[in-house]
């Protein structure tokens, strides 16, 4: 886990009376400047001093710093997604389908709880010396002061601006689903790439970054490569009928049933996915960098924000004529693979935010272009993908431009 910055205000300051006032503790470094709310323009130095502290500030893993391990990880993490997301969904007949709405809440659900816990454990009360600590009578004490000033910190003014990112994520995960059950895995890569062309725009409006005219370039590039791609994908489809054993250029199933792809509903799903991906990714960012809050905490708000839309599907949903009950008709079907599809996404849930903290959204839009490549070895040697001339002069392009962009101006 990433060393924690700096000693905390509360822990260098900390007398008898601060503490038992039990008053809630921001976790900042007091070398940082008062947050401001969001990035308004005539604040906006405020937050790029408080991203110029963290960046002297970075944290390391093993003596590598957290920012690459964190981008390397993502992309790894992005590849195993994508391929055991749309394993889960084509392996099976959909009478056999497990619900998406049960998987976006399970993954809701755990990351809060992970972040929750991480969140606790980095309590000030639970970093004091351990002389500091003897004024409290007991461990159970210590832990529900701990306890009661996280709350008091999640439960902040400004929690409701995770309300945003939380309610897009939520309407992303459930895209995905959509996305990846209607596109081979490659395609469905290189087409999620619009995400850098969104996350760029949304930088540039709400975070005010100035791109150089190559970097426009870059992102034109990009826009032309993920074009060829959905050219040659959806070439002559309307619906794609697919089994595992024939080779056409589309799609990917299982050897024992046909499943049904729609390759433009998935292109229209990836599209929607990637307008969410950019603007909560730069929100989520904009708060996370404009404010002195814990990234751990406003990971708990943001899961907190997400069970809301999260659930309502789920409510919603028409009870099925041979229901068992609530519970059991949630997790019908939900066998290994959609676990894995919910733990791995839990697993880059945490990754990506650590990386939209210690780097920035557009560097995580090329750490999961690193993925494409790690994606097309894994769709042709698994699902039987072929590639085509044309897949690779765009894959080649989104590549060429993701270098391009990179390039120091
Ligand atoms: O595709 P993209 O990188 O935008 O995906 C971000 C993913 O990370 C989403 O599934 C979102 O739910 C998750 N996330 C998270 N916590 C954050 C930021 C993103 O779980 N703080």
């Amino acid at each position: 886990m990433h060393q924690r910055p700096l000693l905390n205000v509360r822990s260098l300051s900390l007398s008898p009376s601060v503490v038992s006032s039990r008053a809630p503790t921001p976790r900042h470094s007091p070398m940082l400047p008062p947050a401001s709310f969001g990035y308004p323009a005539d604040k906006y130095d405020a937050p790029l001093q408080m991203q110029h502290q963290q960046q002297l500030q970075q944290p390391t893993i093993c003596g590598m710093p957290l920012k690459y391990v964190s981008l390397v990880t993502l992309a790894v993490q992005n590849a195993a997604l994508s391929i055991v997301m749309h394993y889960s969904r084509v392996s099976i007949p959909p009478a056999l389908a497990y619900s998406p709405a049960t998987a976006v809440l399970m993954n809701e659900l755990l990351k809060g709880s992970i972040s929750l816990v991480i969140a606790l454990l980095r309590s000030p009360v639970l970093q004091q010396p351990p002389l500091t600590r003897r004024k409290y009578i007991n461990t159970p004490l210590l832990w529900w002061t701990a306890f009661g000033d996280l709350c008091a910190e999640i439960f902040s003014p400004d929690c409701w601006k995770l309300s945003i990112p939380a309610i897009l994520y939520v309407i992303q995960n459930s895209l995905q689903f959509v996305a990846i059950s209607n596109l081979p895995v490659a395609s469905f890569q290189v087409t999620y790439q619009m995400k850098i062309l969104t996350t760029a725009a949304f930088s540039v409006v709400l975070l005010r970054k100035k791109l150089t005219s190559m970097k426009w370039l870059a992102l034109f590039f990009l826009a032309i490569g993920v074009g060829i791609v959905q050219i040659q994908s959806s070439a002559g489809s309307g619906h794609t009928v697919h089994k595992s054993s024939s080779s056409t250029g589309v799609g990917s199933a299982h050897e024992f049933h046909v499943h049904i792809m729609n390759p433009l509903k998935g292109f229209g799903a990836v599209t929607a996915a990637c307008f969410t991906s950019g603007l909560a990714g730069v929100y989520f960012e904009m708060v996370l960098k404009g404010s002195k809050a814990d990234l751990w905490v406003r990971n708990v708000q943001l899961s907190l924000f997400s069970l809301i839309p999260a659930l309502l599907p789920i409510i919603w949903a028409s009870t099925p004529p041979n229901s068992q009950g609530f519970f059991m008709d949630l997790f019908r079907n939900f066998g290994a693979w959609a676990w894995a599809t919910v733990a791995i996404q839990v697993f880059g849930g945490l990754v990506t935010a650590i990386v939209i903290k210690y780097s920035d959204n557009i560097l995580k839009g090329f750490a999961t272009s690193l993925s494409i490549v790690l994606s097309f070895l894994a769709s042709v040697a698994l699902f039987d993908f072929h590639l085509t001339p044309s897949f690779v002069v765009g894959a080649s392009t989104v590549l060429c431009a993701t270098w391009m962009y990179n390039q120091p101006s």
